[in-house]
């Protein structure tokens, strides 16, 4: 059962720490801490400063941060499937790769469920959210879709009774996330498929991150 407001407010001023939180270090030498205590406090100037440094902040950190989240999920244990979801990735990535397919669709492979246990219920719009300035629209309908597009590969499944996926027959990327559900997903969870060790992945997952965004976050817009 969650608390209400009231509990919350008694439970905050119980356990309140008297000391403010320390400053965090910069993370770079010279680097300028804008001391302002609301963002609507910030000048045009100061604006400029922080996203010219967070320009240099993000250089290849949020790619780092990708594949640090999925080095710690190699050590979760399997919900009991014969690999672990960490495994699946890397099947379907190596599965991929063995067909030829490009740069992005691998590490689109890669990291399609790397939200499975975070995002559980919602992982392919965590997967699809997370890539997509980077990708094609293709790649990035994919993602957001494969669970739906799971559904006819599950027909022994108790909950699922209709191919839900009918309902976007016509669409320009339904074969694409069809085929990719069908190759590179349901079949990858096969202990017996060696599969590519993460290392190899790193410098893809780090190219990926680092083009140029495709598209920019643009709420409501689409
Ligand atoms: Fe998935
Ligand atoms: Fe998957």
């Amino acid at each position: 059962m969650t608390m209400d407001g009231s509990s919350l407010t008694a439970m905050t001023s119980e356990t309140m720490r008297p000391e403010l939180p320390p400053r965090p270090p910069m993370f770079a030498p010279g680097a300028v801490m804008i001391e302002k205590p609301t963002m609507a406090d910030i000048t045009a100037a100061e604006w400029r400063v922080l996203e010219a440094q967070r320009a240099v902040h993000d250089c290849g950190r949020q790619a780092k941060a990708v594949v640090d989240l999925m080095r710690v999920a190699s050590a979760d244990p399997s919900f009991g499937y014969a690999i672990s979801m960490y495994a699946h990735g890397l099947q379907a990535a190596t599965l991929a790769i063995q067909d030829g397919r490009d740069e992005e669709f691998v590490v689109v492979c890669l990291l399609h469920d790397i939200g499975f246990t975070i995002a559980g219920p919602s992982h392919g719009e965590f997967s699809a959210s997370l890539l997509r300035p980077y990708i094609s629209e293709r790649n990035r309908w994919v993602l957001e879709m494969h669970q739906l597009f799971g559904f006819p590969h599950m027909s022994e499944h108790p909950e699922v009774t209709v191919d839900e996926r009918e309902r976007f027959r016509g669409h320009p990327h339904f074969a694409a996330t069809a085929d990719f559900v069908a190759r590179y997903d349901q079949n990858a969870v096969d202990p017996r498929i060696p599969v590519i060790g993460l290392e190899a992945f790193e410098p893809m997952v780090h190219r990926l991150f680092a083009k140029a965004p495709l598209r920019r976050f643009q709420p409501g817009l689409d």
